[in-house]
C-alpha cells in the first residue's frame, strides 16, 4: 500500500571525488573561490547573479564539459539554517532541470554556524526536493537520481557521514509522514495505519502493540469507541514503544490523532470542506514518522507513542449530536457536534498514555480545529501548554526543524467553555476561540503530567507548494518530535564548534 521509492535509492552523497558538475554557494559580500572568481564577476557586473538569497544561476559550455550553478545565499551574517536548506533545494532543482546525475559541492564554514549544522541543512533542502506522491499517476515523476559529492573541511569526516546518514533517515521519516497524510482513505484505514506502523517500526526494534475495538472496550474507552461507532472499520489502538536508554527511566510520551477519514459525522461537513479529510491522521503520521526517525538513527530515549485510529463516519449505529457519552477517565461528554471528534480521541488517548504508560511528559499533535487555520493560516501551528518548561523546549525543538509554532494562551477562563451542563464537559466551546477551547478541553484530561497541544490543522496539508514544502501533505512534527526527543540527551548541536 505504501510508497515503493526509498530515498536512498535517489541519493547519495560521498565525500570522495570532484565532479565535473559544479554548485556554487555565493553570499553577495564575501569573496567567491579562485577557479570561478571570474565567471562570476562577469555575471555580478552585469546584474545577472549577485548572490543575493534566492538567487540561482547555471551555465554550461562545451569548453567547460559540466554545469556551473551558482546559489546566492545573501548576506553571510544574515545566513542561516533554513536559507542554506532552502539553497540546497533550489540547487537539487537546477541541477535536475539539468539532467545531472552527479556533482560536487564545497561545504564552506560559516561564521556563527556550526559545520556539523550546517551540512545537515545542505542535505535536507537537497532531498526536499525528492518527494513526489505519483503512485496513483499512470505517468509517474521520472524522479531524477543524484550523486553528490560533498568537499569538506580537513577532520571533519566523521562528522559529516554521521550527519548525512541521521539526515537521510530523519527525510525518509518525513516522507513517510507525507506518503500516510497524501494516501486517501479508501486504502488508508484504522488497521492498515496499524499495520504500516508495524511494518515500518518492528525492524528498528520499536515495539508496535495494536489493539480492537473490544481490547479498547476493556480499557475503559468509552470516548474514542463512541466516534468509532459509525463506521464499518474496526478502530484501532496503535502503541508504539522505543527503548533507547536502558539506563534511564525517564519516559516522553507522544500522542498523535489518528481521524482516517472526518465526514464530521451527522454534524456533517459541508462537501467541498470534506474532500482532503483524509488527512485527519496528520498527527499520528508525524508521531510514527518521529518514532521511526529516533529508531532508525538510534536516539538514546525512551519514547512511548500511542494513536486511536478510527474513521468519524455516518450510520445506523454512529453517535448523535446530544449524545452524552463517557470516557476512559470517568468523565462524561456532551456531545455538541459530532464533527468535534478529535479531542475525543484523544482525551482517552492522553488518558491511557498518561495512566497506564505511565510518561513523565506528553505532547499531543492533531489536525485539531478549523478556528486553528483561520488564526494561523498554513504558515504555523498552534501550541498550547500546561507546562511553560515543555512548553520552551518544545518551541526550541520546532524552531530548529523550521516548523514554527506560535503559542496561544489556555488560562483558567477558557475552562468555562468546554464546563457541561447536562454532564461534566462537553465537546464543542462554540466558534470563538474554538482552537483555545479545543486545547482547554484536551487539558481536562492530562492533570499533573507536564502537557503540550500541538495544533496542526493549517500545516500537515497545503493547498499550495511553500518554498520546499510541496502541495499536500507535509510531514509536519516529524521534525519537531524528533529534535525534541534529541534535545534532551543533545543540548544544543552537541558538536561545540560554531566559530
Ligand atoms: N478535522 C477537523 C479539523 C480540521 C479542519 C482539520 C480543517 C484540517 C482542516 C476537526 O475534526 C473538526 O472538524 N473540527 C471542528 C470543531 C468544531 C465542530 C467545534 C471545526 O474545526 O470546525
Ligand atoms: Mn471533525
Ligand atoms: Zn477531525
Amino acid at each position: 500500500m505504501m510508497a515503493e521509492k526509498s530515498l536512498h535509492e535517489m541519493f547519495s552523497f560521498t565525500l570522495d571525488m570532484e565532479k565535473e558538475n559544479v554548485v556554487i554557494p555565493v553570499c553577495e559580500d564575501a569573496a567567491v573561490e579562485e577557479a570561478f572568481r571570474e565567471e562570476y564577476s562577469f555575471l555580478s557586473g552585469k546584474g545577472i547573479f549577485t548572490g543575493k538569497s534566492g538567487e540561482v544561476y547555471s551555465t554550461l559550455g562545451a569548453e567547460r564539459k559540466g554545469v556551473l550553478i551558482f546559489i546566492g545565499l545573501g548576506k553571510e551574517k544574515s545566513v542561516n539554517l533554513e536559507k542554506i536548506r532552502k539553497a540546497g533545494f533550489r540547487a537539487a532543482q537546477e541541477l535536475a532541470s539539468n539532467k545531472v546525475a552527479a556533482a560536487c559541492m564545497r561545504i564552506s564554514k560559516l561564521s556563527g554556524l556550526c559545520y556539523k549544522e550546517t551540512t545537515k541543512a545542505w542535505v535536507e533542502g537537497m532531498l526536499q526536493s525528492a518527494y513526489s506522491f505519483d503512485k496513483y499517476l499512470a505517468k509517474k515523476k521520472d524522479n531524477p537520481k543524484l550523486q553528490m559529492s560533498f568537499l569538506i573541511k580537513e577532520g571533519k569526516e566523521d562528522k559529516v557521514r554521521s550527519a548525512i546518514s541521521e539526515t537521510m533517515n530523519l527525510m525518509d521519516a518525513v516522507f513517510l509522514a507525507r506518503d500516510l497524510v497524501n494516501e486517501p482513505a479508501i486504502s488508508l484505514t484504522p488497521r492498515t495505519l496499524a499495520e504500516v506502523a508495524g511494518k515500518e517500526l518492528t525492524p528498528f526494534g520499536v515495539e508496535v502493540e495494536v489493539l480492537g475495538r473490544s481490547a479498547a472496550a476493556d480499557l475503559g474507552m468509552e470516548a474514542f469507541l463512541a466516534v468509532a461507532k459509525g463506521s464499518s472499520e474496526e478502530p484501532k489502538v496503535i502503541v508504539m514503544r522505543y527503548r533507547g536508554d536502558a539506563e534511564s527511566s525517564r519516559l516522553l510520551g507522544l500522542v498523535g490523532k489518528g481521524v482516517t477519514y472526518d465526514s464530521g459525522g451527522y454534524s456533517l461537513k459541508p462537501k467541498d470542506s470534506m474532500v482532503t479529510m483524509y488527512d485527519d491522521m496528520g498527527g499520528s503520521a508525524a508521531v510514527i514518522g518521529a518514532m521511526k526517525a529516533l529508531a532508525a538513527n538510534g536516539v538514546k530515549r525512551n519514547v512511548t507513542a500511542v494513536v486511536l485510529a478510527t474513521e468519524n463516519m455516518v450510520n445506523g449505529e454512529a453517535y448523535k449530536p446530544g449524545d452524552i457519552i463517557g470516557s476512559m477517565a470517568g468523565k462524561s461528554i456532551e456531545i455538541l457536534s459530532t464533527d468535534a471528534e478529535g479531542r475525543l480521541t484523544l482525551a482517552d488517548a492522553l488518558h491511557y498514555i498518561i495512566t497506564r504508560e505511565k510518561v513523565d511528559e506528553v505532547v499531543d499533535i492533531a489536525t485539531l480545529t478549523g478556528a486553528c487555520v483561520v488564526a494561523l493560516g498554513e504558515q504555523m501551528s498552534g501550541a498550547f501548554a500546561s507546562d511553560d518548561e515543555l512548553m520552551q523546549r518544545v518551541r526550541k525543538a520546532a524552531e530548529k526543524a523550521a516548523e514554527p509554532t506560535w503559542q496561544l494562551p489556555l488560562n483558567e477562563e477558557y475552562r468555562e467553555l468546554v464546563k457541561g451542563t447536562r454532564s461534566d464537559l462537553k465537546n464543542s466551546g462554540g466558534r470563538w476561540g474554538g482552537a483555545i477551547s479545543a486545547a482547554a478541553f484536551l487539558r481536562e484530561f492530562t492533570g499533573d503530567t507536564p502537557w503540550v497541544h500541538l495544533d496542526i490543522a493549517g500545516t500537515a496539508y497545503l493547498t499550495s507548494g511553500k518554498g520546499y514544502l510541496p502541495k499536500g501533505a507535509t510531514g509536519t512534527g516529524v521534525k519537531t518530535l524528533y529534535n525534541l526527543a534529541l534535545e534532551a540527551v543533545e543540548p544544543g548541536c552537541g558538536c561545540g564548534d560554531r566559530n
